[in-house]
């Protein structure tokens, strides 16, 4: 090829041939997928690898093998480049909702696992390429298949529960099996108990004949992997050579040019790190480079070999060769096991891992440690070998390469039987995680005795590279491996690896404990293995056996259990019955349209924001020239263009800033925004917006804000009974405090919109992923200067919001509207996750203080709590979450003297806004760290605390309000029982006493949670209203509109369920399209979870209107059908629409005079969790889980059921895994779930049961039901508490008795931390103050 020609990129998409003249190397898969194909059903939820939404299946033919291999991809780092001669198969083309749902999306549906829907055709493929390679694979496989697909709704459980159904284990007795289902053990079931919110004997079977053939072009030709190619774009220039000698010619031309085999690195630097590649080389198709070769010495495998292959071949040589031998092996597999997912391993490759140089390479450390062996070549100087030891890594990123090298190959190495090996790895979730610390440990004895001739040792994580310590490994050279090894080498480890106290990355005196755990861990099993052929005298006993072994997780478990209907009940009656989300199925075939998946409107354009890159400063100029001459840039947009009003509030007026204009208060705030033809157009400019700030001193942290006196308004106080005399009076005083991390809402679908002029008065349409679409009307109105009456925005769908759409989607949506008004043009936002993360704020974190009074039986007799919440710099709902926080400092328990002040920070942070829970996790998991002070203090059981203080029926709460059929007591007996606690908690203590390294611990925790806005101030009250539209058609088709959002919860599924009972006809006569604002006014957001009881109770009263309208047709035509009466009522013209209204009755509360009744009701519930950790590393795993929770007569006990499991999985990250990291100067670090990590499939608890209390009745909500989506997510927290049990058991080997704190998220560092013990004590905690902390904790 010469020229400025382009190679043509031929390859298939479903079957269908794609040639593409002009191949853009910059070019993702997704992209093209997704904007010249028009193929929407897969999508972006991150662009970085890290969520699997944007999952397909791509095929080759490997004419070497003869064989079509099937392996899954992440489309949003897959260059289109690289697809030449591929077929890619992607969610639409296995199945439609009118042509046919393929196996795997109709099961996955069908068992409720899809809820907003977006992550399912990602998963939907990832279990389609699982069963194209293995049409029955064991549960395990399956399960592992998903390590690279995040779900935020779900909490997995039913995709898992679904796709069981086509593994081997599967019993041909379906969900009766007792293999399938039953995690519990413990159960009665009563009659008109229901335990299958699936029939799986009606699913399709699966049938590989119905499976697309593979192009046989592809197959017939090998020119497809032979040709040279070469593709020319804007910036970039991909080359694809099939010779070495041709790769190294270009290395030769070109020695800054990148070798590209998965881009998994390079794709991800240049995408956020802004990096530039002018010369891309993918070296995917020489032979010498995707060889694999068995040698004396080891195996060889060509530098392009993906990981997926070399764990394969790894795997089959263990079956081959004998067990000295493949030490090494098995320690490269079990490191795979824990990198990354599927998708990035199928086409990751070794070199890139290697040559990335990564300090956080999870093989680098492997490789250096075993001594693996790289040839490498370069035009220049031929080919050499390069053993991989310390001298490989030269600096950070950089390697013992030249510029003109790269890696033919790498040997690694067989072992003999004096050599062991070993490879650990402690990330934040075990999954798809970077390391936090990684190693490679090697030890060579003496022939026949257990003196050490060489060790080697190599660590991730403890530098700017993978780093050995060559003093330590060289002291202990001839030294016996026993006991008296350890200790030394744990000194000689912290000397030769120092971390100063604000290193990058943080957790230092974590980070360094791990170093010694991991080679205590080795210790050990090496030791076990020594004893066993009589090399060593040493024992181990057996109370440390545990440390040694590989984690392991069983396969997933679980019982739902539920009310049947009445028998009575009408067929056609859908009400109480587990029947599907009616969107699930076009969920599952990617058919279902969210914002983004619109297709582009004529003249649309993109707007790309400027953002402040600092937390707090004046703004001294802003300068847009270079960026507005960027090619198809079409204006720069600020607050100089807004007609109206450019602040806007959520609660307050002008609270904020649309766009800033002399100040910023936070990174991440929108200064302005780039419009231009195409979203890369549009950001790339953006970034050359040059901002000059005048830097002032952020206050980012609630300490810092109590220091210098900054917050929103004054304290403000609930409280009952006489807390000082109370406090007094009581046997016991303790006082603590308690600190609540934040948290991401992480929605699947980022923040989007699209707003349309209408060229007419002022009209705009806006379609907006919103949970709030009339304040994003009236905020764009104010801004335009228009009446309300001219904005329209609409509501199809969207893909989680969690809270974060409530109001925040507000300030994405506004200077959108801005832009499209200027321009007379459409204009489209959907942020990067990378952005969505800095600007639209999370849940708040919390800190308290606390003063308890109690009594020597464990009655707490008096609490006064201090409670404080980071804003950010806004004010935005912050005081309405303090105040749910404040109501819910009581959560479940009969406190008779309380008194709990609110103080709302204000910092330089973005603002904190709603997330599911509102603030009341945040108050209830105050009261229950009290709990556990009391129980440690009095050295009791903290269930006997919390059971000796539990609400009973007639009870009063802290704010005055009556309990009224309360179920607390109901659901913690039938949770007691259901769990089998008292049986398990004695196998706990025998576990742990047997155990040192490994603990568990096993607790109960209860929740009540108020239903209602609480954000009773400023006349919100007035939330608490919902309006319906309903109208009936002609043929007897009914057209459902309400005000309530449907993001995943099931809310449309819901109403039509309460139309059918409602108007006495089948569900399927019953249609909702979307919401919008120009059908029901003046909504209220969907959020508080009230959107079944106000939207229910408005659907009814419209329905009621009909049914009276139609009831002297129905009479006087007693046999007619429903399309009869319809017609009759057309022809003697009655009104076929009518509106319905609810508000919520005799509600409010005055913080002034501490009167009123602030909730309509209670949901309560109750969870018992067990969780074993590892005290070594910090790692935990969720053994069991068991929920009791009263949602009253459910509406529809699979989506009940949804919200309990999605919530607690939710809630789980919170206590345990999600941890917001920014700098003391306020710079978010956390941006993507490469950094920030939220539970996956491997993390739900192993038995998962949850119940719903049978018998409870509600009549303050449609047809006896309850509010489900925010109160099951604090049942998280008994994970946490048991968590803090079993580390308790540690502390108390190692002599350390009585309370201690543990924050939450109770990650691994903290748990490790906690665990306090003779290696621990090695690295004492540097004073605060004397060192700038990377992070600093908000
Ligand atoms: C979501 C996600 C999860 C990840 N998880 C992990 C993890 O758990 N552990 C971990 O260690 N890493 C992880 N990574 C990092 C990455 O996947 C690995 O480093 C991978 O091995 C890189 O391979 P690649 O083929 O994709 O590299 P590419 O991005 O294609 O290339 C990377 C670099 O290698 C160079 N290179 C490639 N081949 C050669 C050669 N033959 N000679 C010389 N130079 C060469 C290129 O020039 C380039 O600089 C993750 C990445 C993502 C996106
Ligand atoms: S969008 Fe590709 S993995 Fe998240
Ligand atoms: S259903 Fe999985 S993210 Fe919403």
């Amino acid at each position: 090829m010469t020229g400025d020609m382009s190679s043509e990129l031929v390859f298939y998409v479903n079957g269908i041939k794609v040639v593409e003249e002009n191949a853009e190397p910059e070019t993702t898969l997704l992209q093209f997928l997704r904007q010249k194909l028009g193929l929407t059903g897969t999508k972006l939820g991150c662009g970085e690898g890290g969520c699997g939404a944007c999952t397909v299946m791509v095929s080759r033919f490997d004419h070497y093998s003869k064989k079509i291999c099937h392996f899954s991809v992440n489309a949003c780092l897959a260059p289109l480049c690289s697809m030449h001669g591929m077929a890619v198969t992607t969610v639409e083309g296995i199945g439609s909702v009118k042509n046919g749902l393929h196996p795997v999306q109709e099961r996955l549906a069908k068992s409720h696992g899809s809820q907003c829907g977006f992550c399912t055709p990602g998963i939907i493929m990832s279990m389609y390429t699982l069963l194209r390679n293995d049409p029955q694979p064991t549960i395990e496989h399956m399960e592992k298949a998903f390590e690279g697909n995040l779900c935020r709704c779900t909490g997995y459980r039913p995709i898992l529960d679904g796709f069981r159904t086509f593994t081997k284990e599967y019993c041909a007795m379906g969900e009766n099996c007792c293999k399938n289902k039953n995690g519990n053990n413990n159960l009665q079931l009563e009659d008109g108990v229901g335990t299958d919110l699936v029939k799986t004997k009606a699913f399709l079977p699966l049938d590989a004949t119905q499976d697309p053939i593979f192009p046989p072009e592809l197959q017939n030709s090998t020119k497809f992997d032979t040709d040279y190619l070469i593709y020319r774009g804007e910036r970039v220039v991909w080359h694809r050579p099939t010779k070495l000698d041709e790769l190294l010619d270009l290395k030769s031309t070109y020695p800054d040019a990148r070798l590209v085999v998965g881009n998994t690195e390079i794709g991800v630097e240049m995408k956020f790190k802004n990096m530039k590649y002018p010369v891309m080389i993918a070296p995917t198709h020489i032979p010498e480079l995707v060889d694999i070769t068995h040698t004396d010495l080891g195996i060889r495998f060509g530098a392009s070999v993906t990981l997926s292959r070399i764990d394969q071949e790894l795997k089959e040589a263990i079956a081959k060769y004998s067990e000295p031998k493949t030490r090494v092996f098995t320690a490269v597999i079990e490191m795979l096991r824990w990198f990354a997912g599927y998708q990035i391993r199928n086409v990751a490759a070794v070199a890139g891992n290697i040559i990335t140089a990564s300090p956080i390479s999870d093989l680098n450390p492997l490789f250096l440690a075993c001594g693996a062996v790289l040839e490498v070549q370069s035009k220049e100087s031929g080919r050499r070998q390069i053993t991989m030891d310390e001298k490989f890594f030269l600096g950070y990123r950089k390697t013992a390469l030249t510029s003109t090298e790269v890696v033919i190959n790498i040997l690694l190495p067989f072992t003999s039987k004096n050599e062991y090996f070993g490879g650990y790895k402690q990330a934040y979730r075990r999954e798809d995680d970077i390391a936090t610390v990684n190693s490679g440990i090697y030890v060579v004895f003496e022939d026949n005795s257990n003196v050490i001739k060489k060790l080697s040792l190599a660590y991730g994580g403890m530098a700017i590279t993978t780093i050995m310590p060559t003093r330590t490994m060289a002291a202990v050279v001839g030294r016996k491996w026993d006991d008296s090894l350890v200790m030394d080498i744990c000194r000689l480890l912290a000397d030769d690896l120092p971390l100063q106290p604000g290193s990058p990355g943080g957790m230092v005196e974590y980070r360094r404990t791990l170093t010694i755990s991991f080679f205590f861990k080795f210790y050990l099993s090496v030791q076990m293995q020594l004893q066993s052929m009589h090399l060593s005298k040493t024992k181990v006993p057996s109370y440390l056996h545990s440390a040694t072994a590989p984690f392991h997780r069983d396969p997933s478990k679980s019982t739902q259990i539920y009310q049947e209907v009445a028998s009575g009940q009408r067929e056609e009656d859908p009400v109480g019955r587990p029947i599907n989300h009616l969107s699930a199925m076009k969920q599952a075939t990617g058919e279902a349209v969210y914002i983004d998946d619109m297709p582009k409107f004529q003249n649309e354009l993109y707007m790309g924001f400027v953002m402040s890159k600092k937390a707090y400063a004046n703004i001294k100029s802003v300068d847009a020239s270079e960026a507005l001459s960027m090619p198809g840039v079409v204006d720069y947009i600020s607050h100089v263009d807004v007609p109206g009003k450019n602040t806007w509030g959520a609660a307050l007026p002008d609270d904020e800033e649309i766009f800033a204009t002399t100040q910023v208060l936070c990174e991440g705030q929108i200064i302005g925004g780039i419009v231009a033809e195409t979203q890369i157009q549009a950001q790339r400019a953006a970034k050359c917006v040059k901002v000059e700030y005048e830097e002032l001193k952020p206050i980012i942290t609630i300490k810092e804000a109590i220091e210098a006196g900054s917050f929103f308004g004054s304290p403000q106080k609930i409280s009952c009974g006489d807390v000082e005399a109370a406090l007094q009076q009581a046997d016991h005083v303790i006082e603590g405090e308690c600190h609540v991390g934040g948290q991401e809402h992480f929605y699947l679908e980022t923040q989007a919109v699209i707003a349309i002029p209408k060229g007419e008065d002022g009209e705009m349409e806006m379609f907006i992923s919103t949970q709030n679409p009339t304040e994003s009307q009236h905020v764009t109105a104010e801004a335009l200067n228009v009446p309300a009456n001219r904005i329209v925005v609409r509501v199809k769908r969207i893909g989680g919001g969690f809270g974060g759409k409530e109001t925040r989607s507000v300030m994405i949506s506004t200077p959108v509207a801005i832009a499209a008004n200027k321009l007379g043009r459409p204009v489209r936002v959907m942020l990067d996750r990378d952005e969505d993360m800095l600007m639209t704020g999370t849940r708040h974190p919390f800190y308290a203080k606390y003063k308890i009074g109690f009594m020597d039986g464990g009655k707490i007799t008096a609490l006064e709590i201090n409670i404080y919440n980071n804003a950010g710099m806004s004010q935005d709902l912050s005081w309405a979450v303090m105040h749910r926080a404040m109501f819910h400092s009581d959560n479940a328990y009969k406190i008779p003297n309380l008194s709990t002040t609110g103080h709302v920070c204000r910092t330089n942070i973005s603002s904190n806004t709603a997330f599911r829970g509102f603030g009341g996790p945040q108050g209830m998991m105050v009261v229950e760290q009290c709990i556990t002070d009391v129980a440690y203090t009095l050295g009791v059981s903290p269930i006997k605390v919390r059971e000796l203080n539990l609400y009973q029926e007639g009870d009063r709460t802290h704010y005055g309000q009556l309990l009224e059929h309360c179920t607390v007591q109901r659901c913690w007996d039938e949770c007691l029982n259901q769990s089998d606690y008292f049986r398990r908690k004695k196998e706990v203590d025998i576990f742990n006493s047997e155990n040192r390294w490994k603990k568990r611990g096993i607790t109960i925790v209860p929740t009540k949670f108020g239903i209602a806005y609480t954000a009773l101030f400023l006349n919100q009250v007035a939330l608490n209203q919902a309006g319906a539209l309903v109208h009936i058609y002609m043929d007897g088709s009914v057209l459902l509109t309400h005000a309530g959002v449907e993001m995943g919860q099931g809310l449309h599924t819901k109403m039509i369920q309460v139309a059918s009972r409602a108007l006495r006809i089948p569900a399927s006569k019953i249609h909702t399209s979307e919401v919008g604002t120009n059908t029901v006014p003046n909504t209220s957001p969907t959020a508080a979870s009230c959107g079944s009881d106000l939207n229910g109770m408005a659907v009814i009263n419209a329905c009621k209107t009909l049914l009276e309208r139609l009831e002297p047709i129905m009479l006087e035509n007693p046999k007619g059908t429903w399309e009869d009466w319809i017609k009759s009522a057309y022809i003697n013209r009655i009104s076929l629409s009518a509106t319905g209204f609810y508000k919520t009755p005799g509600i409010g509360y005055d913080f002034n005079t501490g009167k009123g009744r602030p909730f309509n009701y209670f949901t309560s519930g109750v969870a018992c969790s067990e969780v074993e950790i590892d005290c070594l590393t910090g790692d935990h795993q969720v053994l069991r889980t068991d929920i009791v929770m009263d949602v009253g007569v459910s509406l529809n006990p699979a989506i009940d059921i949804g919200q309990i499991e999605g919530g607690f999985t939710q809630g789980y990250g919170l206590m345990m895994m999600e941890q917001q990291k920014i700098s003391p100067k306020g710079i978010l670090y956390t941006r993507g779930p490469g950094n920030y990590k939220i539970p996956g499939f491997g993390d739900i608890p192993v038995q998962f049961n949850v119940t719903l209390l049978k018998g409870s009745v509600n009549e303050k909500a449609v047809y006896s039901s309850k509010a489900i989506g925010e109160p099951p997510l604090f049942l998280s927290s008994s994970v946490f508490f048991a968590a803090k049990d079993a580390i308790a058991s540690a502390r108390a080997d190692a002599g350390h008795h009585g309370n201690f704190i543990l924050p939450s998220p109770a990650t691994p560092e903290r748990v490790r931390m906690a665990c306090e013990d003779q290696f621990t004590d090695l690295f004492p905690k540097a004073k605060e103050g004397t060192f700038t902390p990377w992070f600093v904790e908000l």
